[in-house]
């Protein structure tokens, strides 16, 4: 079986997901989705995973996320993506599977391609190589910084980490999400644990 996702394809897909972003994200967020992309594909060839899909993935992985509040629980509930307990509160969270559900129908992207999209918002402990370099591409892409002098630091130390180790990236950033979210008081979601957890035994 031949590469699905071929320089050819991969660059004519390429070109119709990023005319689709132009019209359906904000400048700011497609700013994110080219960055995510570069990133993705520099950290794909660091751990030689499949740098198309690592692209194509890189670029549309935010695309079901500027869709209001209202229409993700809609387009959840009538594709039967699933709404669990803490997405009925944080509805925004949805557009993991909204985007991996877009991207299957819209684009072809494979399932593995789509279990992508679908943890970069929380993680998963079944994430792959690919999915994680999604993760940590999504949370350390150039455009990012932040004015906070500590977090900025952190930001610098992940992308550092990302070039060594992926999975100690993925929990070095599962970790700085832990701590900001425990300081604001706001709901944990179960599969961030699961995949700390996951990637601290499979570290030992
Ligand atoms: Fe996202
Ligand atoms: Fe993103």
């Amino acid at each position: 079986m031949g590469e699905i996702f071929n320089d050819t394809n991969t660059n004519k897909l390429l070109k119709q997901i990023d005319e689709d972003l132009k019209k359906e994200l904000s400048e700011k967020r497609y700013k994110h989705s080219i960055g995510v992309m570069n990133k993705a594909e520099e950290i794909a060839k660091i751990y030689d995973a499949d740098v198309n899909k690592a692209k194509l993935i890189g670029l549309a992985h935010d695309i079901g996320k500027e869709l209001p509040k209202e229409e993700k629980l809609k387009y959840s509930i009538e594709n039967n993506l699933g709404v669990d307990e803490i997405e009925k509160i944080n509805i925004g969270l949805l557009h993991g599977k909204i985007g991996a559900d877009i991207c299957k129908k819209r684009y072809g992207f494979t399932q593995d391609m789509q279990n992508a999209i679908i943890y970069h918002t929380v993680g998963n402990k079944d994430m792959d190589l690919l999915a994680k370099i999604l993760f940590v591409s999504d949370k350390i892409e150039e455009n990012r910084s932040y004015k906070n002098e500590e977090k900025q630091v952190k930001l610098e130390e992940a992308r550092r980490i990302s070039k060594e180790n992926i999975d100690k990236a993925v929990l070095f950033l599962i970790d700085m999400s832990l701590e900001y979210t425990l300081k604001k008081n706001e709901l944990i979601h179960p599969d961030s644990i699961f995949t700390r957890n996951k990637i601290i035994i499979n570290l030992q």
